[in-house]
């Protein structure tokens, strides 16, 4: 009931730019959210370069359960789940790694890296005749990559990938399909654990552009961030299509000077032309300096020029793609990746990973200010005070009649989705929650619309 009253509060509320406090931190809406959010939807696993060769595996999660994403001896990849259809026992012991076969600790059930059971010991006396095929581990519902990106869902009934992204898709083309032979991950992620609750990374990679200038100001002072705020909020915000929210900062005009496709170098700049995305694809990321968006519910990207120590180096272009792992209400691990294009020569990926590690990792300049203030947005949704007062928290930028962004005509825009100029707005993230109700009253089977 408490759940159902949290999701009425937000239909009713969203329409006045007004969230409640406590899905932050309440349990059962925690609860509730493993189920129907985590459960549903499509959720990041893993990129096809981190198991590039057959046999090639990872260990990630979908929700709070381990999944094995492997690659077969067919080159297929398969997500499984990490539980021995003897016992229920967790069969894969280390986060990565390369097995043609997983044996079980516990009495040694063997399956191969597709999932399939081959054995297990003294089958004969054990076993006898007892099917395999029946007994391998259990799948997730369905499998697809997208430039590389391999999602999973547990439901049978979600849409194909590329539906559930919608307008989405578009923007990950620009971003994702630059190079013509793709991205790769520059080195394993990085994982830590924050006291603070999923949607909180989620809302910010949606398109919160407005801490920059206070929560960032001391990384904005050492000139790590080559763009001035006021300038970086000239861009854009898009609601791609439900759910899925990004934010431009470009050039303002076509010729203007700055850094342009991210701030990547203009040598691999150059080859970009190369590649199959549209011009006008290719056009929008030219003129873009900073890349920010989260597919729900937690797969989020970011693409930017970054130097790697203040201002002692020339900025170079950043890709970093994370996941906003949920550990309970108020816990998430935060997985941390760093991208290259494919073409980038190895001093490239070298300066971009170590601009990456400087700013966005553990110790980096700007995720040390970010996670901060999560950390007490989770402990004030959780609060007694935050339920008995019913306090609600403020979404209202850029609503008609609230501040300067407007809503972009159509015509003027060569993407999909609602745009808006001007980044001082806040439709990206009520177009979050907007979805996120939508799923959370969902009946098992049923799906909200995926265009506006
Ligand atoms: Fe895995 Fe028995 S629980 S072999
Ligand atoms: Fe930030």
């Amino acid at each position: 009931p408490r759940v159902q009253s949290l999701m009425d509060e937000i239909e009713a509320g969203l329409p006045e730019g007004r969230i409640p406090s406590a899905i932050f931190g309440n349990p059962e809406v925690y609860q509730a959210e493993l189920r129907k959010i985590f459960g549903r939807s499509w959720v990041y696993m893993a990129h096809e370069s981190e198991i590039a060769a057959n046999g090639d595996y990872v260990l990630r999660k979908i929700g709070e359960d381990s999944f094995i994403v492997s690659r077969d001896e067919q080159g297929k990849v398969n997500v499984l789940f990490d539980a021995c259809r003897h016992r229920g026992v967790q069969i894969c012991r280390s986060d990565s790694g390369n097995s043609s076969h997983f044996r079980c600790p516990y009495h040694g059930w063997t399956y191969s890296a597709d999932g399939e059971l081959v054995g297990a010991p003294l089958w004969k006396n054990a076993f006898g005749n007892m099917k395999k095929s029946e007994n391998g581990l259990a799948k997730a519902a369905q499998v697809e990559s997208f430039h590389g990106l391999i999602f999973a869902t547990l439901d049978a009934s979600a849409p194909p990938l590329r539906e559930y992204l919608g307008g989405m898709a578009w923007y990950l083309d620009l971003v994702f399909g630059l190079d013509k032979d793709g991205v790769e991950v520059l080195g394993a992620p990085q994982r830590f654990v924050v006291d603070a609750n999923w949607k909180s990374g989620a809302d910010n990679f949606s398109g919160d552009d407005y801490h920059l200038g206070t929560l960032h100001k001391s990384v904005w002072s050492i000139g790590a961030f080559p763009v001035p705020f006021s300038e970086n909020m000239m861009g854009y915000h898009i609601q791609a299509s439900p759910g899925h929210s990004l934010s431009f900062s470009m050039a303002e005009y076509a010729d203007e000077p700055g850094p342009n496709f991210f701030g990547f170098p203009e040598d691999l700049a150059a080859t970009f032309k190369g590649s199959d995305i549209s011009p006008e694809q290719l056009e929008v990321a030219r003129r873009s300096r900073v890349f920010v968006g989260n597919v729900f519910p937690n797969f989020s990207i970011l693409a930017l020029p970054m130097t790697e120590d203040g201002a002692n180096h020339a900025p170079t272009g950043v890709l970093t793609i994370r996941t906003w792992q949920p550990k309970g209400p108020g816990q998430i691990e935060i997985w941390n990746y760093f991208i290259g294009y494919k073409n980038m020569t190895p001093e490239q990926k070298d300066r971009t990973y170590r601009a990456g590690l400087g700013t966005f990792s553990l110790g980096g300049a700007f995720e040390m200010d970010d996670t901060e203030p999560w950390l007490t947005v989770a402990k004030n949704g959780s609060s007694v005070a935050a339920e008995l007062l019913d306090f609600d928290l403020n979404y209202q930028m850029g609503m008609p009649g609230v501040g300067i962004a407007t809503e972009v005509d159509p015509d003027d825009w060569p993407g999909p989705g609602k745009v808006f100029w001007t980044r001082y707005e806040e439709g990206v993230q009520r177009n979050m929650y907007s979805f996120y109700a939508d799923m959370m009253r969902a009946e098992p089977g049923e799906w909200p619309e995926f265009e506006f």
